[in-house]
């Protein structure tokens, strides 16, 4: 090869080594505040805890109505907004998002509400029995078709907890049972419906995404792009790692992480922090939900720069949620830098409880300053 072809050569290394590096030794990054389009607050002496760690970090957030009881008409959500708005700390500009419980008894007419709401935003269908506070769920999505024609006719979303809940299927099939049995049908028959599959876990229901138009999104949770069953179950049972969709295997984890790194506007951030005081969770019949409400940005950051990816996570946060929604995005800025932090051991919780949050006593590499 003669001299000039090899410099060549050698120029074009230099250049795929520079860009390279340049990615790997990125520290600091700035990207828009996010939001978090999926958070269980609950209520009372909890948000308390919940507000604060939230709206430290998210602008906004939908408030998950699964209650005791339910949220279930736009009033109930209203009042149910200003005693969250009553615990967001001083200095801090929060606005919580709301969402109304879909029952066997929800009436059309509470639809057209929601359209005309200017903080409700959507309704969340949670099978009957499927997870934490959702006896009051749908009890058979085909009772309920007259709610959902008013909901594609006015284009207000339907959030979806996507498992089926049948006794003799298994909890890990549950997720793609849901999309084959329940949520292709659905679509078949309102194909202008907007909805997001709430916190998926597996690679069939990323694809279901995919596939499908624009109306249908998903938001993805830190503890499924981070973890997977494995980290659940070897070793002994963790009961901090157990959640509803509960974690799948790995090669589901590789999938999501590379959905949401692709910066495929029909991925978006929604971490379901859900708390749980630490003696439900350590608890023969342990509770589902993770808490990653204080730390859930360094969360994401961190499963995005494990795979190269931290220049896609301000879309995945910042951008995408707030465009489905048809929500301005927000204008304020965060800045992450990339300096090791500890997630506390425990977060007191209540009156003389705890809660372990997701990851505890384990280092993350990004903190937000
Ligand atoms: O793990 C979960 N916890 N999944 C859910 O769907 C609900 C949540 C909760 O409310 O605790
Ligand atoms: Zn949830």
């Amino acid at each position: 090869m003669c001299r000039s072809a090899l410099s060549f050569f050698a120029l074009i290394d230099y250049y795929q080594y520079y860009f390279l590096f340049e990615s790997i030794t990125l520290d600091t990054i700035s990207l828009i505040q996010p939001d978090d389009w999926h958070a269980h607050l609950r209520d009372g002496l909890a948000l308390q805890r919940t507000v604060p760690d939230l709206a430290k970090q998210f602008a906004r957030a939908i408030c998950m109505p699964n209650l005791v009881p339910p949220v279930k008409t736009v009033e109930e959500a209203l009042a149910y907004r200003q005693r969250i708005l009553a615990h967001v700390p001083e200095g801090l500009d929060f606005d919580p998002r709301m969402v109304l419980y879909f029952t066997d008894q929800t009436s059309p007419q509470e639809i057209s509400k929601i359209k005309d709401s200017e903080f409700v935003d959507a309704i969340k269908l949670y099978p009957a029995g499927a997870t934490t506070n959702s006896a009051n769920g749908v009890s058979d999505i085909r009772k309920v078709y007259a709610v959902i024609e008013q909901l594609e006719k006015h284009q207000v979303p339907l959030l979806l907890h996507g498992e089926v809940t049948h006794q003799h299927v298994d909890i890990f099939d549950r997720e793609k049972r849901f999309l084959d049995e329940v949520l292709a049908p659905l679509l078949k028959q309102f194909p202008q419906l907007r909805l997001v599959l709430e916190h998926i876990t597996t690679s069939e229901a990323a694809h279901f995404v995919l596939e499908h138009d624009r109306h249908v999104a998903a938001t993805i949770t830190p503890q499924h792009l981070l973890f997977n069953r494995n980290d659940l179950l070897v070793g002994g049972v963790k009961p901090h790692f157990y959640c509803l969709p509960i974690l799948k295997r790995l090669n589901h984890q590789q999938t999501l992480l590379e959905v949401a790194t692709s910066g495929n506007p029909k991925f978006f951030l929604g971490t379901d922090s859900a708390p749980h005081a630490q003696n439900a969770k350590e608890n023969a019949c342990g509770c589902a939900g993770c808490y990653s409400a204080p730390n859930a940005i360094e969360l994401y950051a961190q499963a995005f720069d494990q795979v190269g990816k931290i220049d896609r996570l301000e879309g995945f946060a910042s951008h995408f949620g707030a465009d489905f929604y048809g929500l301005p995005r927000n204008t304020k800025q965060i800045t992450l830098v990339k300096q090791p932090q500890t997630i506390v051991e425990s977060l007191d919780y209540l009156e003389d409880q705890k809660i372990i949050p997701l990851h505890a006593g384990q280092t993350l590499s990004w903190r937000k300053v």
